[in-house]
């Protein structure tokens, strides 16, 4: 059965006191609407649509960077949950199968539970998610009949009766495109909030002799965020799903607690992570690679038995060849170390192309940038930099040269050959001491400064 996702993300998320759309804040380095279109992603959809409003062109220029095939629609006025489901009938046209609603704040939907709700599809036309709510507060409730879902009550059109139940709403639902689009046309605004509710399905469902259901889940899984509050708690709760994730997939982490990862951080077994290790996104790791404390990395690939830091910063566009060396107080950029390579100590490598078993001595710098212009400094194989080098890009050294401590490079160095770019020292007899004595004659006023 093909599938189409209708993603809502309109609203405005008042509550989290923000100038940015809810949808665009982050958990594990994502916005919530690509968690959300990730999870989804899972059904492999034929279409992803996401109704957007508050902050549209941000939200869109978002969710395309995640889907580039996605389509975003307008909802120009926020009138409700089932106003905003319609506005997605135009992007649908021609679309035969099931469509799925999700809520472009709700990131932890787990794939798994989308697969049920299909699978409970077989046997009803419209399946909603719900869940035991610790505390129902203003979820709407689910009126249940043995398997059918009767009707959803809004907290603020509910009965004391109502209020009682615990069965919430999560919001999600599956049913078929054209019954779904059908019974949406029909919703009023009869409601205390004077709202398009998507809740009203049950009920029309059932009058047209239709069958709803509902399905649970696990209340963590449609943990919606409207405050920061929120989105902290969620955050904690990403990053201990990860930490579990990576721990089962044999990668070592000392002190877990302490280390935050991407949604999608990759790291290979037998990998040792020490505490107080950053992962921003993009970041891969290959097998047997030691990551020491203090680290932050983003867009960067280690490879196999590399070892990184500890207090090392990889940029995006960092790629490490196997068994590479990345020290203390390094940062790299933009830049491919060779296998074996060694930067390992208080360096910055950025636009470069470092040869295998090259040796960056403590505290080079590749001048990369001239104020408007980037360029780049290729190192060879076996080149080895000595300690304290400006590297003045454009600019090559050939394999197994060598550069002298202090150099500024800024012409090519041939393979093999030796650049010393630094002036020659003059030692002068006896200087010292009598500088010294002059200083301290001027501090105790025996002679003019
Ligand atoms: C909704 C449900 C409620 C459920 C709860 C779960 C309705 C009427 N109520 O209430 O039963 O327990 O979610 O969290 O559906 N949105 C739009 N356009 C709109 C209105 C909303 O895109 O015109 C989007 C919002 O951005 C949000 C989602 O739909 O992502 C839910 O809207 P929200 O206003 O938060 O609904 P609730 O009042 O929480
Ligand atoms: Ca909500």
């Amino acid at each position: 059965m093909p599938t189409a996702l209708v993603i809502l993300a309109a609203g405005q998320g008042t509550r989290m006191q923000s100038e940015r759309p809810k949808v665009l804040h982050q958990i594990g380095g994502a916005p919530l609407i690509a968690h959300a279109i990730l999870s989804g992603a899972t059904l492999a959809p034929d279409r992803i649509v996401v109704v957007t409003g508050h902050g549209a062109a941000e939200v869109e220029a978002a969710v395309t960077t995640f889907d580039p095939d996605a389509i975003c629609i307008r909802q120009a006025e926020q009138l409700g949950t089932g106003h905003a489901v319609l506005q997605a009938a135009p992007a649908l046209e021609g679309f035969e199968g099931d469509v799925i609603v999700l809520y472009g704040d709700t990131p932890f939907i787990r794939p798994e539970t989308l697969h049920a709700m299909l699978e409970a599809r077989k046997t009803h036309d419209i399946v909603f998610l719900g869940f035991e709510a610790a505390d129902p507060g203003r979820y709407g409730r689910m009126r249940m009949q043995g398997d059918r879902l009767l009707r959803i009550v809004e907290a603020a059109d509910a009965t004391e009766e109502d209020l009682a139940i615990s069965f919430c709403n999560s919001g999600l639902l599956a049913g078929d495109a054209a019954t779904l689009m059908g019974l949406l046309a029909r919703v009023k605004t009869d409601n205390e909030a004077g709202e398009y509710y998507l809740t009203d399905l049950p009920a029309l469902a059932t009058a047209e002799g239709l069958s709803a259901t509902a399905i649970a889940c696990p209340e963590a899984e449609t943990l919606g965020i409207n405050t920061r509050a929120e989105l902290a708690g969620a955050e904690a709760l990403f990053q201990a799903g990860k930490r579990a994730e990576m721990l089962d997939a044999g990668v070592t982490l000392i002190a877990p607690e302490t280390v935050h990862f991407a949604y999608d951080t990759h790291i290979g077994r037998d990998a040792l992570v020490e505490p107080h290790v950053v992962f921003g996104p993009g970041v891969t790791v290959e097998t047997g690679a030691h990551i020491r404390a203090f680290s932050h990395l983003e867009g960067a690939h280690l490879g196999a038995d590399t070892v990184v830091g500890p207090y090392a910063r990889l940029r995006p566009g960092t790629e490490l060849g196997n068994g590479a060396r990345i020290g203390n107080f390094v940062e790299v950029k933009a830049a491919r170390i060779g296998e074996g390579a060694k930067v390992n100590h208080l360096s910055y490598i950025g636009d470069a192309e470092l040869g295998a078993d090259a040796n960056i001595g403590a505290g080079t710098i590749t001048c990369n940038y001239d104020g408007v212009m980037k360029h780049r400094t290729t190192i060879g194989a076996g080149a080895f930099i000595g300690s304290n080098t400006l590297l003045v890009a454009p600019v090559t050294v050939g394999a197994e040269a060598f550069t002298a401590t202090g150099s500024v490079i800024t012409e090519d160095v041939p393979d093999q050959a030796m650049a010393l770019a630094r002036a020659r020292q003059v030692n002068k007899p006896g200087l010292a001491a009598k500088l010294m004595a002059r200083l301290k004659a001027i501090k105790a006023g025996k002679k003019e400064p």
